[in-house]
C-alpha cells in the first residue's frame, strides 16, 4: 500500500516520500483496520509536512482520516465490517476535561498519521461518519469541525440569538460559520478579501469585514452590535488580533483561542480584558466523546461542509502548496 511520510525536513514539502509499503497486520481483540479514503488538510498538518514543526524523518503524515472498517477484532462492539468511520485528533483522550496538552501522541504529528490506504489502530482512535456522507466530508470533522464545534457549543455554550465573530475563511472560520448559522446564531466575519466575503454572505454571514483595509475592524464589529460586543469569538489569529476580538467582544463574553496565524506571543490589552470580564479559554480539538457528540449534532443540523478543492494523495505536496498560497474558502480534502 501507498504512504506519504515526512523526509529531510530541511527541504521542506519537496523532501516528502511516497513509499510503497506491506499492508498492515489483522486486528487484534481490540482493534480495527481501517482502508482510508479521504484525508482534509489542517494548518498543523502543514507545519509538520514543510518541516517548521520537527517531526522525525519518515513519519507517516495527517491528523485527518475517514475511510471504511475492513476487518474488526473480537471484543470490538462500536464497529462492524462495513462501517464509515472517521479518526480521532486525541487517540488517548476519550472523554471528560482535557487530558492532553501537547502533540506527541497525535497522529501526523507525534505519532503516525493516516496519509496511507489502511491503517490497524484500537477502534477507540475513530468514531462513526455522519450518516451517508462522503469519505472526503468526513475527514473535515477529526481537526477543524471538531475544533469549531468545541469553541462555540462545548466552551462557548451558543444559543440562538447569539452573535458570534469569526476571523478569516480558512477551514475552522467556515466550519464554525455553518455551526452558528444552523444553530439560530448571527455571524461577523473577517477576510482578506471582499470575494470571500461575499461567499460567507451567500451561507448566511450578516456582517462581514476586510481585516486588511478597515484597520480598526475589532470596533467596526463592535459598533454592528450597537456598542454591546458579540457573545462569542473563535480567535484564530493570536498576537496581532486578540487585542482587536477583545474590542468586539460584550462584557461578559468568550474568546476561544485556537490559533496562531499570527505568532506564537505577544501583548495582550489585559486591563480591558479584565474590565470586560471576559472568558478567554485555550483550546486544542476535543475528546472522542465531543466527537462522538459532534458527528450525533451534524445529522440534524443539516450542515455540508464546504470543500474548496481535491487532490490526489500523490500529490499532497501541491496540496500543501495551494494552503499556503491562501487561496482557498473552507476545506481543502485528499481523495484516495
Ligand atoms: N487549537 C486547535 O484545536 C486548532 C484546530 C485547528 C486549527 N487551529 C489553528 O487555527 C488556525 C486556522 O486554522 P485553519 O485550519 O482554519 O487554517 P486555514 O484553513 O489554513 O485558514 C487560514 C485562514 O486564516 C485567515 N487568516 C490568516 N491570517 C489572518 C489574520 N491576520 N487575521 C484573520 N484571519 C487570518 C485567512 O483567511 P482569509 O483568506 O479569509 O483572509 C486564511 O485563509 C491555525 O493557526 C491553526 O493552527 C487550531
Amino acid at each position: 500500500m501507498k504512504q506519504i511520510e515526512t523526509g529531510n525536513p530541511d527541504k521542506g514539502l519537496d523532501g516528502l516520500k511516497v513509499n510503497d509499503v506491506a499492508p498492515p497486520p489483522e486486528p487484534k481483540d481490540d482493534e480495527i483496520m481501517v482502508q482510508l479514503h479521504a484525508s482534509s488538510l489542517n494548518y498543523h498538518d502543514y507545519g509538520v509536512a514543510s518541516g517548521t514543526m520537527k517531526a522525525p524523518e519518515g513519519r507517516i503524515l495527517m491528523s485527518d482520516g475517514a475511510g471504511v472498517v475492513k476487518a474488526a477484532g473480537s471484543n470490538v462492539k462500536a464497529f462492524k465490517e462495513g462501517d464509515s468511520v472517521v479518526s480521532v485528533f486525541f487517540p488517548d483522550w476519550q472523554t471528560g476535561g482535557p487530558t492532553v496538552g501537547d502533540f506527541s501522541r497525535t497522529p501526523g504529528d507525534g505519532i503516525d498519521g493516516y496519509a496511507r490506504e489502511f491503517v490497524t489502530v484500537p477502534a477507540s482512535w475513530f468514531t462513526r461518519a455522519p450518516k451517508n456522507w462522503q469519505h472526503n466530508q468526513s475527514a473535515t470533522i477529526t481537526t477543524a469541525g471538531l475544533t469549531a464545534w468545541r469553541a462555540l457549543v462545548v466552551e462557548g455554550n451558543l444559543k440562538p440569538g447569539d452573535t458570534v465573530l469569526l476571523l478569516g475563511t480558512g477551514g475552522v472560520s467556515v466550519y464554525a460559520l455553518q455551526i452558528a448559522k444552523a444553530m439560530g446564531a448571527r455571524v461577523a466575519i473577517t477576510s482578506s478579501s471582499d470575494e470571500k466575503l461575499e461567499k460567507a454572505r451567500s451561507m448566511g454571514a450578516d456582517f462581514t469585514v476586510n481585516y486588511k483595509t478597515d484597520e480598526n475592524w475589532g470596533k467596526t464589529v463592535l459598533e454592528w452590535t450597537n456598542g454591546y460586543g458579540v457573545d462569542h469569538v473563535v480567535e484564530v489569529g493570536g498576537p496581532a488580533t486578540l487585542g482587536h476580538s477583545i474590542k468586539a467582544t460584550r462584557v461578559g463574553g468568550s474568546i476561544v483561542l485556537i490559533g496562531v496565524l499570527t505568532g506564537i506571543g505577544g501583548e495582550v490589552p489585559t486591563a480591558l480584558l479584565m474590565r470586560k470580564q471576559i472568558r478567554l479559554t485555550g483550546v486544542i480539538v476535543g475528546s472522542h466523546q465531543h466527537q462522538n457528540d459532534f458527528v450525533n449534532a451534524l445529522e440534524t443540523l443539516d450542515i455540508e461542509p464546504v470543500i474548496d478543492k481535491s487532490f490526489a494523495l500523490d500529490d499532497l505536496a501541491d496540496a500543501f502548496r495551494y494552503e499556503a498560497s491562501g487561496q482557498h474558502f473552507g476545506k481543502i480534502v485528499v481523495d484516495y
